[in-house]
C-alpha cells in the first residue's frame, strides 16, 4: 500500500468522548495520549517517514486554567516516558509553534527531547504546541522584513521557498494526508501552507477512539486518492493509466 510520506493529525475529540461517559475532561486526554503512542508505533511500523500532530493550538491557551495545566502535565509525561523509546527506535523528534510560550519545565524536556533524537533518521515525529498557522506566517513575515530591513534580502527576491523556509516547518516535506477526527471538518490553523495539496479525511471517530484499525481505514482511502497537484491526470499519471474517480 502507498503510504503518505508525511501524515498530519488534528486529534480531535478527547473532551467530547469523556463527556460521553460522564468522565473529567482530563481523562479523555489521558486516553489520547495513550492513542498517541499507538499511532505513532504503527506510522513507524507501515514506514511513514514524517507524522506531526496538533497536540495543542495557539487558541487552546485561552481553556480553562485546569485544563491548559493537565495537559501540559501529560505532555511533559508522556516526553519523558517517550524519549528513551524514541531513541531506541531512530525516532526523531521536533517541535513547531511558539515553544517560548511553554511552561520552562516543559521546554526544557521538550528541548531534551529534540536535542537527543537529533541524529535519528528513520521516523520525524512533530508536535505542533502552541501552534498556530497564522502565528507562524506572522513570524515568518517579521522575520524577513528584519532581513530586508538590516539589506540582507531584496524584497523582489522573496519567493515561496524564501517565505517557507522561513517557516516552523522548514525544511520538512508537505503533508500528504491530513486527518481530522471527532466530525468536525475545519482545518482550525493548522499548517495552513503547508496543506495547500494535502489531502483530508475526517472521520467521526473521537480521538481516544482512533485505532490501528482506523488508521488503516485512512491510510486506505489515501492510496485510493488521484493527487493531481493542479495538473491534469495524463500529466501525473504514467500513460494508460485508469484515471479512476
Ligand atoms: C482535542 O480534544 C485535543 C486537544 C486539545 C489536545 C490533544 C492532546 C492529546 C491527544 C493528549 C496529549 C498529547 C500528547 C502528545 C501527550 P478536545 O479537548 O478539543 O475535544 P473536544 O473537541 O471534544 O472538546
Amino acid at each position: 500500500m502507498r503510504v503518505p510520506n508525511h501524515l498530519a493529525i488534528i486529534m480531535d475529540g478527547n473532551g467530547r468522548w469523556a463527556e460521553q461517559r460522564r468522565l473529567p475532561r482530563v481523562i479523555g486526554h489521558r486516553k489520547g495520549a495513550e492513542t498517541v503512542q499507538s499511532v505513532v508505533s504503527e506510522c513507524l511500523r507501515l514506514g511513514v517517514r514524517h507524522l506531526t500532530l496538533y497536540a495543542f493550538s495557539s487558541e487552546n491557551w485561552g481553556r480553562p486554567r485546569d485544563e491548559v495545566d493537565a495537559l501540559m502535565e501529560l505532555l511533559g509525561i508522556f516526553l519523558k516516558r517517550e524519549i528513551r523509546q524514541l531513541g531506541s527506535r531512530d525516532i526523531r523528534f521536533t517541535a513547531i509553534g511558539e515553544l517560548d510560550r511553554l511552561p520552562a519545565k516543559i521546554r526544557t524536556i521538550l528541548d531534551q527531547a529534540i536535542d537527543e533524537t537529533a541524529g535519528n533518521r528513520t521516523m520525524t515525529l512533530t508536535l505542533a504546541l502552541s501552534y498556530g498557522s497564522r502565528n507562524e506566517l506572522a513570524r515568518a513575515a517579521r522575520s524577513l522584513a528584519a532581513k530586508a530591513a538590516a539589506g540582507l534580502l531584496d524584497p523582489a527576491a522573496i519567493d515561496e521557498e524564501c517565505l517557507a523556509a522561513e517557516l516552523d516547518t522548514a525544511g520538512f516535506p508537505d503533508p500528504d494526508l491530513v486527518i481530522r477526527t471527532s466530525g468536525e471538518m475545519r482545518i482550525s490553523n493548522f499548517l495552513l501552507w503547508q496543506a495547500a495539496y494535502a489531502e483530508f479525511y475526517f472521520t467521526e471517530v473521537f480521538w481516544p477512539d482512533f485505532s490501528t484499525a482506523q488508521l488503516h481505514a485512512a491510510l486506505e482511502e489515501f492510496a485510493r486518492r488521484e493527487r493531481r497537484f493542479g495538473l491534469t491526470g495524463a500529466q501525473v499519471s504514467p500513460p494508460g493509466r485508469e484515471n479512476g474517480h
